[in-house]
């Protein structure tokens, strides 16, 4: 059966500044897609992870489904109007356009999507990351894909062994989507050179090369693309499908203990360590660290299964040990060197407007 897996959110509002939604908010929409997605969805999800409301779907209605996408930005109107009403910091503040237009492309909820032919076993995992932009999947999705020192099955499993292929998008190019295909193994170091640089080019999707078929679909929209100026971080999605013919849920999991320095956290500003966390889990130091959570499911008929926690297991403890302490110790240096963002990144223009005042005051010494 051909089952299409979507997933789209949005931050329409927090409790106590951009940490975490509030109850009702979530149960708002959460019924809000029940009640009105009954004959559109075969299942559904709603979660939050950090200040965002992850809706995630499966229908038989193909990826970039009008009815579908339609359904999340109304669910998400309809919790603004609750997040208005309770007070909420930041009601609405991803639904960047008045009226809905086809699809919530661009109109600032991210969304990951992909369709496939169901296999008899299907597990997937559902990544959602907080406080960070979605080159934050660049190193993991590069560890587990094309590299054998995190990944043995590129050594080990038939189903793997021609490599994948990378479609990965140039999210600074604003008049349409700017994209490249490169294969693994073949394209390694032209796959690490662009993937290096988690601000411009972003993995949008992978396939595996041996059967045609797609493997993993992430968020790749950069609000401030949209907006034109700060409005939150991206805080991207991820869908992944694992084992057999792609990497096993482990492989997938393991690059996260290293817990990677990313873009986001206070401000949208920072580099910051990301954390592995729990399903349901808000923020807190320095307005972050920016976290990821991970709810692994499998499906049949596209009915699916209950969520399982992957990041709740105990040996992510001693890696959220790890990420506290990286992040401490970053913190220790302020503003300095690697500790911001260069210019081109600064979510807030504070820093440009100080700059073009101080520039008057500078003066060549004859
Ligand atoms: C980062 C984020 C927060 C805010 C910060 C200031 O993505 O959401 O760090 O940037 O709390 O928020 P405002 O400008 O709304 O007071
Ligand atoms: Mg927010
Ligand atoms: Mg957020």
């Amino acid at each position: 059966m051909k089952v299409t897996v979507s997933v789209i959110k949005a931050d329409i509002g927090s409790i106590g500044g951009h940490i975490q939604p509030s109850r009702q908010l979530l149960d708002t929409v959460a019924s809000y897609v029940h009640d009105q997605g009954q004959k559109l969805l075969i299942d559904s999800y709603i979660s939050y992870t950090g200040d965002d409301i992850a809706i995630l779907m499966t229908h038989t209605h193909g990826t970039g489904f009008e009815a579908i996408h339609k359904l999340c930005w109304d669910a998400f109107m309809k919790g603004t109007q609750v997040a208005r009403q309770q007070g909420l910091y930041g009601a609405g503040q991803d639904l960047l356009k008045d009226a809905f237009s086809g699809n919530v492309r661009g109109m600032g909820p991210a969304v990951a999507e992909f369709e496939f032919d169901e296999r008899p076993d299907e597990p997937f995992l559902f990544f959602a990351a907080d406080k960070t932009d979605p080159g934050c999947y660049n190193l993991p999705l590069y560890m587990a894909f094309v590299d054998p020192m995190n990944t043995p099955g590129l050594m080990l499993s038939p189903g793997m062994s021609n490599g994948f292929r990378f479609i990965i998008m140039d999210v600074n190019h604003t008049e349409g989507d700017r994209i490249i295909e490169l294969n693994a193994p073949e394209d390694l170091y032209a796959i690490a050179t662009l993937l290096r640089d988690t601000e411009r080019y972003v993995v949008e999707s992978i396939w595996s090369r041996s059967t045609g078929d797609q493997a993993a679909a992430v968020s790749t929209s950069r609000l401030h693309n949209i907006a034109g100026k700060y409005t939150g971080k991206d805080d991207p999605v991820m869908l992944v499908r694992v084992q057999k013919n792609f990497p096993a849920t482990g492989e997938l999991l393991a690059p996260f203990a290293i817990g990677p320095y990313v873009a986001g956290c206070m401000r949208g500003s920072h580099q910051m360590p990301l954390m592995p966390v729990t399903l349901q889990s808000g923020i807190s130091y320095f307005d972050g660290p920016p976290v990821v959570s991970c709810a692994a499911f499998s499906m049949h008929n596209g009915k699916l299964t209950e969520a399982v926690d992957t990041f709740a297991h105990p040996f992510w403890d001693t890696v959220r040990v790890n990420v506290s302490n990286k992040a401490i110790d970053m913190r220790r240096q302020g503003f300095f060197g690697a500790a911001m963002l260069p210019m081109s990144e600064l979510e807030y223009t504070g820093i440009m407007e100080k700059l073009k005042s101080l520039d008057e005051r500078f003066q060549i010494r004859t």
